[in-house]
């Protein structure tokens, strides 16, 4: 095995500070779209983006990921009562690879956000 797969995706992609500076691309590129900037009209992204980050630890497997994150539970309660629907959905998804393809983030990973996407959409989406 190189030494390239024995590291996890999260190391790969360049590790906290990468995935920093990739959350910070990525809400330029949400509030950006008339669609979704007026959802975080009262939210300040600056304090999402950490949160952001440890669910992507967890997806990417980084070091001392929390094992303890119910995300389906916590998705949910983040997003209750905001309305989004699934066309804002599937915009904000694709914001956020076409900032990953902007980081030249390698393909495997981008394979691996697009099946978190698919799954965790029903924890986001509001129910009809
Ligand atoms: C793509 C999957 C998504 C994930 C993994 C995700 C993740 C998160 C996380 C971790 C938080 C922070 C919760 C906290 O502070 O404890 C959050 C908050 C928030 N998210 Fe998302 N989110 C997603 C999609 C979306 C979409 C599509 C929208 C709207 C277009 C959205 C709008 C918001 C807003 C407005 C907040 C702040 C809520 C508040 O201030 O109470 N999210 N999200």
């Amino acid at each position: 095995m190189t030494e390239t797969q024995s590291q996890s995706q999260w190391e790969r992609v360049g590790g906290e500070e990468a995935v920093k500076a990739v959350l910070d691309r990525f809400y330029e590129g949400v509030l950006e779209e008339p669609q979704l900037s007026g959802f975080f009209e009262n939210s300040d992204v600056d304090d999402i983006k950490p949160h952001l980050a440890e669910v992507l630890k967890v997806v990417l497997g980084g070091p001392g990921a929390r094992t303890d994150i119910d995300l389906a539970g916590y998705l949910t309660n983040a997003h209750s009562g905001l309305g989004v629907s699934e066309s804002d959905y599937e915009l904000t998804g694709k914001v956020l690879i076409d900032t990953l393809n902007e980081f030249s983030v390698p393909a495997d990973i981008i394979e691996t956000i697009e099946g978190a996407l698919a799954t965790v959409q029903p924890f986001v989406v509001a129910a009809a």
